[in-house]
């Protein structure tokens, strides 16, 4: 299997601040690729770029073996990249169904939208129960399951996930890591997941990135990060780090 998706040496940046200082990695076809860091080392940061929100002032992004770094985010949707970004960003007084409907935006397929939307319901029944809801009702363990179905409504090649666990209880966070797993073995597509929460991620992944300051400090496959005895003690033993309910004010384009 091939790499659907090789990253070489980017570098992004806030006006004069560089959060990404050469970063590359390699996402292999049907695989999970974790990137792991803590608060401010710049996963958000890296799938923006992939995404076309940001472009990198160096470096190549490219999928299926085409550059995208300068691509626009919905031409990069096109192609087949789907984001949910953190903090979900639903429109929350919109209700759940037309929230995932958003997500075939691109798509004119109506029968297979149809079924697709089914199929989400099938991944996550709560949601299916709220549809006419709006979306700002949820939980935000709903409102996270939510913004993976938008995502999927895309028929996405590749998912980009980032910090699917944050704020979410345990049980929720073991729920949603099944059906990302499913996602991934049932449909095949293939996904990048960004956390802070090591154990949950590299339990679930195949290959794993550690971040850390904008570069990229270890990488191996996720069997062999869960042995390592700095990641044990960096990542896997504190398991909250930091105080997560305040988070900085984050300029966005767009949901997607
Ligand atoms: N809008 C912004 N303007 C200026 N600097 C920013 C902005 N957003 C992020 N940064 C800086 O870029 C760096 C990387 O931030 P990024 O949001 O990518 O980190 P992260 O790994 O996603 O963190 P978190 O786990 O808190 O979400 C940090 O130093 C951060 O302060
Ligand atoms: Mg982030």
């Amino acid at each position: 299997m091939g790499h659907l998706m090789e990253v070489r040496n980017i570098e992004t940046y806030y006006g004069p601040t560089m959060a990404i200082r050469g970063v590359s990695f390699d996402v292999t076809q049907g695989e999970i690729v974790t990137i792991l860091g803590a608060n401010g080392a710049g996963k958000t940061t890296i799938l923006k770029t992939i995404s076309g929100l940001m472009d990198p002032q160096k470096g190549s992004v490219a999928f299926e073996g085409r550059d995208i770094q300068r691509m626009d985010p919905n031409r990069v949707a096109g192609l087949g990249i789907s984001l949910v970004p953190e903090g979900r960003e639903l429109f929350p007084f919109l209700s759940v169904r037309d929230n995932l409907q958003l997500g075939a935006y691109l798509r004119r397929d109506q029968a297979a939208i149809a079924s697709d939307l089914e199929r989400v319901f099938e991944y996550f029944p709560s949601v299916k129960a709220r549809a006419s809801q709006p979306a700002g009702m949820l939980s935000g363990g709903e409102q996270q399951m939510v913004a993976i179905g938008r995502a999927l409504m895309a028929r996405p090649k590749m998912i980009l996930l980032d910090e699917p666990s944050l704020g979410l209880s345990p049980k929720l966070v073991k729920e949603i890591f099944e059906i990302i797993v499913r996602i991934n073995r049932e449909d095949r597509t293939t996904i990048v997941l960004v956390e802070q929460n090591a154990n949950v991620a590299l339990q679930v992944a195949h290959y794993g990135y550690i971040l850390e300051m904008g570069r990229v400090v270890m990488a191996d496959t996720a069997s062999a990060l869960l042995e390592k005895d700095d990641v044990k003690e960096f990542y896997l033993g504190i398991k909250d780090k930091g105080v997560r309910g305040v988070r900085r004010w984050k300029k966005r384009k767009t949901w997607r």
